[in-house]
C-alpha cells in the first residue's frame, strides 16, 4: 500500500515509517515540523535506502490537505500528527481541541473525496480515564480523560467511529498506546523532546547524558510494588510493528471500527525503570523523591490479548532492551537531531 503517515517525522511516526518500508509499503509523510526536525528525514532515507516524499504543512489547513490528496496516490492513512503534552493541554485547551480535531476533520474530508477508506489512528491508554479496571480492556464503555489532550483522543475515536459506521467501505483501527519508549536499534532515530521532557524516559536519558541534574520521582507513597507509579512501557519498534500489523489487518476486519491496546501487559515502577536505565548506562544516576504530579494514576497496564489474537502482534522487547536502545540513541545524539 501507499501509506500517508501524518506526523511521520515525529517520535513514533518516524519509527513506523521505517517499519512500513521494511514491510514493503510505500510511504508519503506529512508533517509541519512543529515538534520535530527536518533532519529526521535524511536519516529515514539513509536507514531505509528509499526516497521519502515529505509534505511540510499543517493538516488543519483543509485546502492544502485536499491538494495533497489531489497530487499523491494514497491507499491508507496512519494519523499521528497532533499536540501531545498533557500539562500544556490543560493550559491551552482550545489549541489542543482545535489542532487535534481540525486536522482529523481535514484528513477525513479529503479521504472521503478521494475514496480512501483505510485509517489507523494514534490513540492512547489515556482514553480509559480514571475508573477503568486494570488491566485495561478495549470494550470498556466509559471512555473519558482528565486532560484536554486525552479528551481529544476520546473525541477523535468517536468521530472516526461515527464516520466509519455510515461510510461504505471504511475500516478504522484505533491503536491505544501505553507508554512508548526506546529508540531504533541503529541509534540514529529516537525521541527528541523540545525543552524540558515531560515524560520519564527522555528525562532519565537527559540526566544520564548530563543535560539534567537529577531525576525527580513524582511520589513514592502510591499503593504499588515500591510506592512509585507503575506503567506499561513498550518499545517504540514493537509499537511501530503494531501499526503495520493493524494496517495489514484492516481488510479482514468484520466491523468498520476496532480498538486495539498496544502494550506488553506488565507494569514497571518508576524506580524499576530508573534501575534498568542505570544498568544500561553502567553507573548510578542521581534522583530524589518529590511530591506527586497532579493527575497521575497509581498503576495501569494493558490487556494485550486482542492485539495478539486478532493482529498476530505482541511486544517482544524487554525493559532492558528499551533502556539500552534509548541510551544508544541519547549518547550518540546528546543534543537530539541537528538543526540542519
Ligand atoms: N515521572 C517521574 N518523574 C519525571 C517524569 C515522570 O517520576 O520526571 C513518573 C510519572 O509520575 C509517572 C511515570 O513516571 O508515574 C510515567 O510518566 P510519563 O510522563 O512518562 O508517562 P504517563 O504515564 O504520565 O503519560 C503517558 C503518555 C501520555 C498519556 C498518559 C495517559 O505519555 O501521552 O500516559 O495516561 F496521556
Amino acid at each position: 500500500m501507499r501509506v500517508l503517515v501524518s506526523g511521520g517525522a515525529g517520535y513514533i511516526g518516524s519509527h513506523t515509517v521505517l517499519a512500513l518500508v521494511a514491510a514493503g509499503h510505500d510511504v508519503v509523510v506529512v508533517d509541519d515540523f512543529s515538534n520535530s526536525k527536518p533532519t529526521v528525514v535524511g536519516r529515514l532515507e539513509s536507514l531505509s535506502g528509499r526516497h521519502i516524499p515529505v509534505h511540510a504543512f499543517d493538516l488543519t489547513d483543509a485546502d492544502k490537505t485536499e491538494r495533497l490528496f489531489d497530487h499523491e496516490q494514497i491507499d491508507a492513512v496512519i494519523h499521528f500528527a497532533g499536540f501531545k503534552a498533557v500539562g500544556e493541554s490543560v493550559a491551552k485547551p482550545l489549541q489542543y481541541y482545535r489542532n487535534n480535531l481540525d486536522s482529523t476533520f481535514a484528513l477525513v474530508d479529503a479521504m472521503n473525496r478521494h475514496g480512501v477508506t483505510k485509517f489507523v489512528f494514534s490513540s492512547s491508554a489515556t482514553v480509559y480515564g480514571e475508573k477503568a479496571p486494570v488491566p485495561y480492556q478495549e470494550d470498556y464503555e466509559f471512555l473519558s480523560s482528565s486532560s484536554p489532550y486525552g479528551q481529544t483522543k476520546v473525541m477523535v475515536e468517536r468521530v472516526l467511529s461515527d464516520v466509519a459506521h455510515i461510510t461504505e467501505g471504511w475500516k478504522v483501527a484505533l491503536l491505544r498506546y501505553f507508554n512508548p519508549v526506546g529508540a531504533h536499534a541503529s541509534g540514529q532515530i529516537g525521541e527528541d523532546p523540545q525543552g524540558i521532557p515531560n515524560n520519564l524516559m527522555p528525562f532519565l536519558a537527559q540526566v544520564a547524558v548530563g543535560k539534567r541534574d537529577k531525576l525527580v520521582v513524582f511520589g513514592d507513597d502510591y499503593p504499588t510494588v515500591d510506592g512509585t507509579c507503575e506503567r506499561d512501557y513498550l518499545h517504540v519498534e514493537d509499537l511501530a510493528a503494531g501499526h503495520v500489523a493493524a494496517l495489514d489487518h484492516l481488510d479482514a476486519m468484520t466491523e468498520p471500527v476496532r480498538a486495539f491496546n498496544l502494550g506488553t501487559g506488565t507494569g514497571t515502577s518508576v524506580l524499576q525503570m530508573l534501575h534498568a536505565f542505570e544498568r544500561a548506562v553502567g553507573r548510578e544516576l542521581p534522583f530524589e523523591v518529590g511530591p506527586r504530579r497532579a493527575g497521575d494514576l497509581a498503576a495501569f497496564w494493558a490487556d494485550p490479548t486482542r492485539a495478539q489474537s486478532e493482529l498476530g502482534w505482541r511486544a517482544t522487547r524487554t525493559i532492558d532492551d528499551m533502556c539500552v536502545d534509548t541510551w544508544r540513541w541519547q549518547s550518540a545524539n546528546p543534543q537530539g537531531f541537528p538543526d540542519a
